[in-house]
């Protein structure tokens, strides 16, 4: 053979690895509402930049006459591109190819691009379409996925490890995604589950659809295994496009900062009477966030989950920020289980890549209740205690209005180690709320009273004076300042700052145990 046509026979091999499955099945994988694996790197990825490895490799099993089955890249492609002019490792399987199921080399190709991204310090993003494990290569399917797993928990807290659900994602699979930080999902394509309806009917005798046990949106709004859910794929690309914007290379690299044309000594003088005057009227925190962040813009994770509290990124100065918000809206901000362990995930998340953590406080309390206790809010709250606790990025408070009990404590209060703490006028401090602690304290005294109504009414005003404001609080210096609302852009700005050169160490160990 000439060197020409050696050339030849090279480019005539890709050309056929690059076909998949082959047409029939391209249109099978159309006919769904999906793109095909290259499809998806393409429109993911900056243009031209995908440099796909390993597209020669493939299956060597043998068994259920699988000697005679071709595997175009083994049903998986691997490589490297940029985002945003960035370098990332991905992959994405080709569910045109064996149902994109794991095998042996499907996960070696892998764990080689998961070695890659560990060692060159940059993120992968995981596109997950695959029947699961290849059932014709028994314990090498499996061995493969726990291959995988390792190096999942390796890469935690390393590089930002995202994955993309466009398909289905049943069996030990789901395993994969829910241990990298980010789960992005698509409406009736996605599905994660471990096991599917029949096997769930056999078990418990529940009819559910696959919809309902395991597709985008009970995993983003019951569930909370998913943090992401869009419409269509391109959404779903732009989304982790804008996410990746906000995080650094590695664990060891700062955030990318974007040029900002937000004035950074913006007031706000709406946010003087965004608080209601009765403290039993709510508001929407995210209307505060947007008038403090550059150009208001956040981009929230877990949306629909757990909407009492709101977590996401922002900038401050073109830097990124992770925000933790209590929402009064709903639940009227009270932490439960299910808050606590989002917001939880999200400040370690922010901590491993060096996210300053801004948090806004308008809290009454952990949600009073049976189910809450039984299902372990005490358990999940400490989560919360832990995480704030743990980090050692730049943090600070803010705190609008409630800071009550416990959860004041948990809140990124000063006892936690968060650098600055401040208040507006409208804070309020105290173990509890006014009427509740009146009832407590002076409860003897109002059974007695002549009067029980009005002197419980004067008590509860007693209490009010005494602590529902945030001078008691800043007179131990457990704030540092009470300030304008309206200043609050300016001076978390000028904070962060400061802040930009803090040094923190915590005692040696080989990890902590946090309750899990
Ligand atoms: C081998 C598989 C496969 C698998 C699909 N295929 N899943 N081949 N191993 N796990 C093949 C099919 O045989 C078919 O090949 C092609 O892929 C397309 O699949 P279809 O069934 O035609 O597609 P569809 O109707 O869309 O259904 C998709 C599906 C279904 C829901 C994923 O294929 C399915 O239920 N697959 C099995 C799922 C499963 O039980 N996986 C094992 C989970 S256990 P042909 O040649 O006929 O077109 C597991 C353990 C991991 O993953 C543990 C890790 C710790």
């Amino acid at each position: 053979m000439s060197t020409e046509e050696k050339i030849m026979e090279m480019q005539d091999r890709k050309y056929t690895l690059q076909q998949g499955g082959g047409q029939k099945r391209i249109k099978q994988q159309h006919d769904k509402g999906k793109l095909t694996a290259r499809e998806r790197i393409s429109k993911l990825v900056d243009p031209g930049s995908f440099v796909e490895i390993d597209a020669f490799v493939t299956h060597r099993c043998s068994d259920f006459g699988m000697d005679k089955e071709t595997a175009p890249a083994d049903g998986v492609i691997t490589g490297y591109a940029t985002i945003d002019n960035r370098p990332i490792y991905l992959y994405s399987q080709d569910f045109t190819v064996r149902g994109g199921s794991l095998g042996e080399m499907h996960a070696k190709k892998i764990t080689k691009v998961m070695d890659m991204a560990m060692k060159m310090g940059c993120p992968i993003i995981c596109i997950n379409d695959s029947g699961g494990a290849r059932i014709q290569e028994g314990i090498d399917s499996l061995s493969g996925y726990g291959e995988i797993f390792f190096r999942n928990t390796m890469a935690s807290g390393v590089i930002p490890q995202i994955s993309v659900i466009l398909g289905p994602c049943a069996g030990g699979a789901v395993y994969s995604p829910a241990l990298t930080d980010f789960i992005f999902m698509v409406d009736d394509i996605s599905k994660m589950f471990i096991t599917g309806p029949q096997v769930v009917e056999t078990a418990t005798g529940e009819k559910v659809t696959e919809e309902q046990l395991g597709g985008a949106q009970t995993h983003n709004t019951t569930s909370g295994v998913a943090h992401l859910q869009y419409s269509s794929e391109e959404d779903c690309f732009n989304g982790i496009r804008t996410l990746l914007s906000y995080l650094p290379q590695n664990n060891l690299e700062d955030t990318p900062i974007c040029e900002n044309e937000d004035d950074l000594n913006r007031l706000s003088v709406e946010l003087n009477s965004i608080i209601p005057d009765s403290p039993n009227k709510s508001y929407d925190v995210k209307e505060v966030i947007e008038r403090i962040v550059d150009n208001g813009q956040l981009f929230e994770i877990q949306p629909q989950f757990a909407q009492n509290i709101v977590v996401g990124f922002a900038r401050l100065n073109g830097k990124s920020i992770g925000l933790v918000a209590n929402q009064p809206k709903v639940k009227a901000g009270a932490l439960d289980i299910n808050a606590s362990d989002k917001a939880a995930r999200f400040i370690r998340f922010c901590d491993s890549f060096n996210i300053p953590v801004v948090t806004l406080t308008d809290v009454p309390a952990f949600l009073p209740g049976v189910d809450q206790e039984h299902n372990g809010i005490i358990r999940h709250g400490a989560k919360l205690l832990y995480a704030y606790s743990e980090a050692t990025v730049p943090k600070i408070n803010i705190i609008l209005r409630k800071a009550y009990g416990g959860a004041y404590i948990a809140m990124s209060s000063k006892h936690l180690g968060t650098d600055l703490v401040f208040a507006w006028p409208t804070a309020e401090i105290a173990v509890m709320g006014p009427e509740g602690a009146a009832n407590i304290i002076f409860r003897n005294d109002i059974k007695n009273s002549d009067d029980p109504i009005n002197y419980r009414q004067e008590k509860i005003e007693e209490y009010r004076d005494r602590f529902t404001n945030p001078y008691t609080a800043a007179a131990r210096g457990y704030i540092d300042d009470v300030i304008e609302p309206e200043a609050t852009r300016p001076r978390l700005i000028s904070a962060l700052e400061m802040l930009q050169s803090k040094r923190e160490t915590r005692p040696p160990k080989k990890h902590g145990n946090i309750p899990l």
